[in-house]
C-alpha cells in the first residue's frame, strides 16, 4: 500500500492510476524510456498491462529504451505481441521471444556502445523521448525520484521526457535512499571534465531531478525484479580466478601494477565474470575497489567478506540472494556502494583517469587477440556489446577471461579469425583461460599468435591452430599473415556438424 513513507506530498495520491490507465499514455510509434539495467530496477506493471491490451487488440508497436537487458515482464511480454518496434541500446538473449525477433529482423536492434546512448539521447539523435516509465523505491516532497537498484539510463530519459509515468515498488526497501549519485553531464561545447577521482566520489544528487508538476501518473506495483540464477563456478571458472590472482600480482611484483594497493577493478556480466571476480576471496589483495558497470552477486560476497572496501556501478543485481544480504546490513553495503548513471559508470574518462583493470568475457577470440562480444558465428546476436567496448578501449589494463573451450569440449573459444570483431588487436592486452595466460602487449602479430595458442587454447585444438599459423605464415606472409578460407574452416565445421573437433582422427 502507496502510504507517505513512500509519496512524501499529499499532491502525489492524486496522480495514482491503475496500471491499464497509464498504459494509455502510450501510443504507436512512441519512443519509450524505460528505467532499470539487466533485470534490476525496471518497470514491470505498465508494460504488463499494454501487452495485455495489445492482445485485446489494441495496434501499438514502440521502441523500447533502456540502460541495458531488462526484465520479461517488458522485453518478453511486449515481445510475444508482437508490440516492440526498436530496441537500443542492450538487450539480453535470455528474453528468447525477442532474441528470435531480433535475430529474424523483425525487432530494429540498435547494438550500442553503453556509454554513448545516454549523450545520444541528450544530442537529439534518435528523436523524442515520448514517455519515460520510472521505477522508484519513493517520490520526494519535491516530487524527485529514489531509485531502486539500478539506475541505467533513467535520469537522461526524465531529463527529456514528454510524459512521465511512475511505478512505485512497495517491495523495495526504504533504506537505499542515499545510494545513488545522479550526475548529468552538461553537452558540448560547455562541457566540463566528469569530477570522480576516487572511485567513491560522489558528485550529485541522491535523487533523480523531476517536480510533481512534469508527474503525469504513479502506479502502485509489488513485483520484485526477475533475476536469472547464475551458473556457480566450475573447475575451469576457478582456475582462470587463480590464473588471473598470479597474473596481477606478478604485475606487482614488476611494479607495473602500484604495490601498495591494486587499481579499480571492472567485472563484466554473466556467470563467468561473476565466478572469477568470486575468486579473488583467496587472493592476498585487500581493501579492492571496484569501478563497474553491474555489480553482481559476486561483489556482495566479497564487500561482506571485507574483501572490497567500495563498489561504484550503475545497478546491481538484486538476487534474491543478494536481497537477503541487503535487508540484513543495509548500511554495509551503503557505505560501500555508489549507484550512478550508466554513462558516468562507463565513462571513457573516468576509467582512464582511475585506472580500471577491466575483465570481460568474450564469446571467442583469434590468436591475432580481436574478439567477439556479441555476434555467434559472425550473424547471431547474443546479447551485445555492452560496456566491454567502454573499458575495453580505456583501461588501463585490458583482460579477457574465458574458459579455452564451450559447448561441452566441442568449440574453441580460440579460434584462428573471429567470425564479428567487437574488440581490435589494439585494444586487448591479456587473455586467460583454464590454460593460461597470454600476456601479448608489445608483442607484434605472429608472436601474439604463437602465445595465444601455446597459453590459451585448448589441448585439443592446440596443434590445428599452430598448423593453421604456419601454413598462413608459409602461404601469405605479410605483417598480419591470414589465410581467409582456412581461417574459417573451423567455425564451417560447427556450421555442418555441431563441433569444431575433427570426426576423423
Ligand atoms: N559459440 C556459440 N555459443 C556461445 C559461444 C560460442 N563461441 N560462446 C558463448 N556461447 C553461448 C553459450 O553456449 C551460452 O548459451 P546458452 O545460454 O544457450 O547455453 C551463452 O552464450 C552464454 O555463455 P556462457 O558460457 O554461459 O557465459 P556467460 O554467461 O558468462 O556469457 C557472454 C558470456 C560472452 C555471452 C557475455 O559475457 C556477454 O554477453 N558479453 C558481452 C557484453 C559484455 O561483455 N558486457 C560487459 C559489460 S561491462
Amino acid at each position: 500500500m502507496l502510504d507517505k513513507s513512500r509519496l512524501r506530498n499529499p499532491a502525489l495520491f492524486g496522480k495514482i492510476v491503475s496500471p491499464e490507465k497509464a498504459a494509455e499514455l502510450i501510443q504507436d510509434g512512441m519512443n519509450v524510456g524505460v528505467a532499470g539495467f539487466t533485470p534490476s530496477g525496471y518497470p514491470k506493471k505498465t508494460t504488463l498491462a499494454l501487452a495485455e491490451a495489445i492482445r485485446k487488440g489494441r495496434k501499438c508497436r514502440i521502441n523500447i529504451w533502456s540502460g541495458a537487458s531488462v526484465g520479461p515482464e517488458i522485453e518478453e511480454a511486449l515481445a510475444e505481441v508482437d508490440g516492440i518496434a526498436g530496441r537500443q541500446p542492450y538487450y539480453a538473449a535470455s528474453n528468447k521471444t525477442l532474441a528470435h525477433e531480433i535475430n529474424d529482423g523483425e525487432v530494429s536492434y540498435i547494438d550500442q556502445h553503453l556509454s554513448h546512448f545516454a549523450q545520444q539521447v541528450d544530442y537529439g539523435f534518435f528523436g523524442n523521448v515520448d514517455v519515460a516509465i520510472v521505477e522508484a523505491a519513493a517520490i520526494t516532497e519535491d516530487g524527485d525520484f529514489v531509485l531502486g537498484t539500478g539506475v541505467g539510463n533513467l535520469p537522461m530519459f526524465v531529463k527529456h521526457a514528454k510524459h512521465i509515468i511512475v511505478e512505485v515498488n512497495t517491495t523495495i526497501p526504504l533504506e537505499i535512499e542515499g545510494i545513488h549519485d545522479i550526475y548529468i553531464c552538461d553537452p558540448p561545447p560547455g562541457r566540463s571534465e566528469i569530477p570522480i577521482y576516487h572511485v567513491g566520489d560522489r558528485i550529485g544528487s541522491p535523487y533523480v531531478k523531476c517536480g510533481i508538476d512534469r508527474i503525469d501518473c504513479i502506479v502502485e506495483s509489488d513485483i520484485v525484479d526477475h533475476v536469472r540464477n547464475l551458473t556457480p563456478p566450475g573447475p575451469d571458472e576457478i582456475k582462470i580466478a587463480e590464473n588471473l590472482v598470479d597474473f596481477l600480482e606478478n604485475e606487482q611484483r614488476h611494479g607495473r601494477l602500484p604495490k601498495d594497493r591494486m587499481l579499480p577493478l571492472q567485472s563484466g556480466v554473466g556467470s563467468i565474470a561473476n565466478a572469477v571476480l568470486l575468486g579473488l576471496e583467496k587472493s592476498r589483495f585487500e581493501n579492492l575497489e571496484m569501478y563497474s558497470e553491474i555489480l553482481q552477486d559476486s561483489v556482495f560476497e566479497l564487500i561482506k567478506s571485507g574483501k572490497i572496501a567500495k563498489a561504484s556501478g550503475c545497478a546491481f543485481t538484486p538476487s534474491a540472494h543478494v536481497r537477503e544480504m541487503y535487508a540484513k546490513e543495509p548500511e554495509l553495503y551503503n557505505r560501500a556502494i555508489v549507484l550512478r548513471p550508466l554513462d558516468i559508470s562507463n565513462s571513457p574518462e573516468v576509467i582512464r583517469r582511475l585506472g580500471v583493470i577491466s575483465l570481460n568475457t568474450p564469446i571467442e577470440f583469434d590468436i591475432y587477440g580481436q574478439a567477439n562480444s556479441t555476434h555467434v558465428m559472425g550473424m547471431k546476436m547474443m546479447n551485445g556489446i555492452g560496456g566491454s567496448g567502454d573499458y575495453m578501449r580505456n583501461g588501463y589494463l585490458t583482460i579477457f577471461n574465458s574458459p579455452s573451450t564451450g559447448k561441452n569440449g566441442a568449440i574453441s573459444k580460440v579460434v584462428p579469425m573471429v567470425t564479428h570483431a567487437d574488440h581490435t588487436e589494439h585494444d586487448t592486452m591479456v587473455f586467460i583461460t583454464e590454460q593460461g595466460v597470454a600476456d601479448v602487449r608489445g608483442l607484434p602479430p605472429v608472436k601474439r599468435a604463437r602465445l595465444i595458442i601455446e597459453k590459451c587454447a585448448h589441448p585439443d585444438f592446440r596443434a590445428e591452430l599452430l598448423d593453421y599459423l604456419e601454413y598462413s605464415v608459409r602461404s601469405f606472409p605479410g605483417h598480419e599473415p591470414v589465410a581467409l578460407s582456412r581461417a574459417f574452416s573451423m567455425h564451417e565445421r560447427l556450421r555442418a556438424t555441431g563441433t569444431m573437433k575433427k570426426t576423423s582422427a
